[in-house]
C-alpha cells in the first residue's frame, strides 16, 4: 500500500465536505492570520451552503478590514455575495440601557461580581439569537488565543456562578427579601426574577455545549505560523481543546516562505530554513491533521478579489512553479544573479564618479 494513501490531504476540502458542521471556529496566536483564514473558509463555505454567517468575536475587529465593508453586531450581506453574512459582536460591551434585566440592583452587583460571569452572558445571549436565525453554518474569527480558551470555557463559568450565587441566596434570601421590601421594591423585580433569568441561560448554554462537543456539528481549525512559539502555542490550543472535547484537525501554516522566486537573499534563505525546520514538526506531531500550507505575499490580504484570490491555496496544496535542481532553475538563478551583478557594478561605477569629483 501507498504510504502516502494515510496522510490526511492538504486543504480544508474535508471542512467544506463535512455537511453536517454548523459551527466552525478558526483561532490562534495573534497576527497570524485568523480574519483572513477564518473570511476565506466563510467564502469557500458559501460556495457549498445554502446560508453562511461570518462572527468575529475579537474586540479588536478586523473582518471590516478584510472585506473593505463596515459591519455591525447585525449580520450583514457581504457584497457580492447572496447567502453570506458578517456581523461583529463585542463580548466585553455592557448591555445597551434598558436592553437588559440584569442593569440595576444588588443581585447585578453580584452576578457582576462573578469573575467572566458577563462575557459569558453576553457569548450566550449572542448563540441564542444566532441559532434562531437558521443559518447552515456559522464560522467565528475568534480573538487571540487566550481569550478563546476563555469563552470555550464559558459553560462551566456560568454553572459556577450560578451555584455561587443560589448559595448566597439560601444564606441571605430572608435578608434580601426584608430589603427589597423596605425600599419598596415590587415583587416583580426580585432576586428570583434574575435566577430565572440565568436558568434560563443555563439551558442555552447546556444545549450549545452540547454542540460544541460534537464533533459532527463543530470543529476547530488552528491557524498559526512555522516559528517556534507559533508551534508551542498551536499544541497548547491543541491539547485545551482536548480537554473541552472540542474536535479538531485541521492547521492552516500561513506566511510560508515557499522556494519559488529563486530566492538569493541570504536573510529569506535563512529564514526559509527556520520555516521548515517547524514544518517539519508540524508533520511529526499533527500526522493525523489536515495541514494546509499558505504562502507569505508581498502585500496584504485586503478586499474580496484578494481573499478570493487566496483562496486557491486553501482547496489546492501549493505547487512550485519550478522544481529545484532542473537546468530550468539553475539557469534562472544564473540569470537572476548576472542581473544583481551588473546593478551592483553600475552603483560602484556611480560612486567612483562621484569620489573622483569631490
Ligand atoms: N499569507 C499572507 N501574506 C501576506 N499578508 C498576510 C498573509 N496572511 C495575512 N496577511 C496580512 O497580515 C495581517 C494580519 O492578518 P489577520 O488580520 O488575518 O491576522 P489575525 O490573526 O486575525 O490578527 P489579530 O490577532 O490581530 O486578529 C493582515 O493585514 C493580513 O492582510
Ligand atoms: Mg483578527
Amino acid at each position: 500500500m501507498d504510504p502516502s494513501e494515510d496522510v490526511p490531504d492538504g486543504t480544508v476540502q474535508n471542512v467544506l465536505e463535512q455537511e453536517t458542521l454548523k459551527w466552525v471556529f478558526v483561532g490562534g496566536k495573534g497576527g497570524v492570520g485568523k480574519t483572513t483564514c477564518s473570511s476565506i473558509l466563510s467564502i469557500l463555505l458559501a460556495r457549498v451552503r445554502s446560508s453562511v454567517l461570518i462572527i468575529s468575536t475579537d474586540p479588536a475587529h478586523n473582518l471590516s478590514d478584510a472585506f473593505q465593508q463596515r459591519f455591525t453586531k447585525t449580520p450583514t450581506l457581504v457584497t457580492g455575495f447572496s447567502n453570506l453574512y458578517a456581523m461583529e459582536v463585542d463580548p466585553n460591551v455592557e448591555h445597551e440601557e434598558g436592553s437588559s434585566d440584569m442593569n440595576d440592583g444588588f443581585m447585578s452587583d453580584l452576578a457582576n461580581s462573578i469573575p467572566g460571569i458577563d462575557e459569558a452572558m453576553s457569548f450566550a445571549e449572542m448563540l441564542k439569537l444566532v441559532q434562531t436565525m437558521d443559518y447552515s453554518v456559522i464560522v467565528f474569527d475568534t480573538a487571540p488565543t487566550g481569550h478563546t480558551l476563555r469563552l470555550l470555557q464559558f459553560p462551566s463559568t456560568l454553572e459556577k456562578g450560578l451555584a455561587k450565587m443560589m448559595s448566597l441566596k439560601s444564606k441571605f434570601g430572608g435578608l434580601l427579601s426584608q430589603m427589597t421590601r423596605l425600599f419598596g421594591v415590587g415583587d416583580d423585580f426580585g432576586e428570583d426574577d434574575i435566577l430565572g433569568k440565568l436558568e434560563g441561560m443555563k439551558d442555552v448554554i447546556q444545549q450549545v455545549n452540547r454542540q460544541f462537543k460534537d464533533p459532527d456539528l463543530t470543529t476547530f481549525v488552528c491557524v498559526c505560523i512555522p516559528e517556534f512559539l507559533s508551534l508551542y502555542e498551536t499544541e497548547r490550543l491543541v491539547q485545551e481543546l482536548t480537554r473541552f472535547e472540542i474536535d479538531t484537525h485541521n492547521i492552516l501554516i500561513n506566511q510560508v516562505i515557499f522556494d519559488e522566486e529563486v530566492v538569493e537573499s541570504k536573510l529569506l534563505k535563512a529564514r526559509m530554513q527556520m520555516q521548515q525546520k517547524y514544518l517539519d514538526q508540524f508533520y511529526v506531531l499533527y500526522d493525523d491533521f489536515h495541514i494546509t500550507k499558505l504562502p507569505l505575499l508581498p502585500q496584504e490580504v485586503c478586499g474580496i478579489e484578494a481573499l478570493q484570490a487566496f483562496s486557491r491555496n486553501f482547496v489546492t496544496p501549493y505547487q512550485a512553479s519550478i522544481v529545484r535542481g532542473t537546468v530550468e532553475e539553475v539557469d534562472q538563478r544564473v540569470s537572476v544573479l548576472k542581473e544583481q551583478l551588473a546593478d551592483a557594478e553600475a552603483e560602484l561605477e556611480k560612486l567612483k564618479k562621484g569620489k573622483q569629483k569631490i
